[in-house]
């Protein structure tokens, strides 16, 4: 039993890191739900839902295109340069546009609801 102060610091720090879902009740619309399983597999291995990451958090991708999805779909497929204290985002240029165009509603909505959560 000598290992166990590990171990609950281990699974504290788990639980700190999992935090809450970044669409815990929220209700997405359809085509977010759609886009949330490729968000999952494209975008989340850099993108949080109210942390930095790689990339900025969905709380700050949602306040600035909370009216322009359209805009993420562009900037996902050519990147830009804003942050200097990260490397460049990879485009997603082989990616579908109108998944993409998923993807960005689900940013949207899972975003802005992240961003109500944070303290
Ligand atoms: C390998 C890491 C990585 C992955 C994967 C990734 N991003 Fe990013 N993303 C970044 C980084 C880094 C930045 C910040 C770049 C900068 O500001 O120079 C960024 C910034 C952004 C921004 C902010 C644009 C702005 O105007 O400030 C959006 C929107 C975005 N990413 C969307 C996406 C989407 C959509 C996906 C999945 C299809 C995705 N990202 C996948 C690393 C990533």
């Amino acid at each position: 039993m000598t290992r166990s102060p590990i171990l609950a610091a281990l699974l504290l720090l788990v639980a700190a890191c999992k935090g809450p879902a970044p669409d815990e009740g929220v209700a997405l619309s359809p085509q977010a739900a759609k886009g949330k399983a490729l968000f999952s597999t494209l975008c989340a291995s850099c993108h949080a839902p109210a942390a930095k990451l790689v990339g900025p958090p969905l709380s700050e991708m949602a306040a600035l295109y909370a009216t322009d999805p359209a805009g993420i779909v562009r900037w996902a497929v050519t990147p830009g340069r804003k942050r200097a204290d990260v490397p460049p985002m990879p485009s997603f240029r082989g990616v579908r546009e109108s998944d993409l165009a998923d993807v960005a509603q689900y940013i949207i909505e899972a975003g802005t609801a992240a961003g109500k959560q944070a303290p």
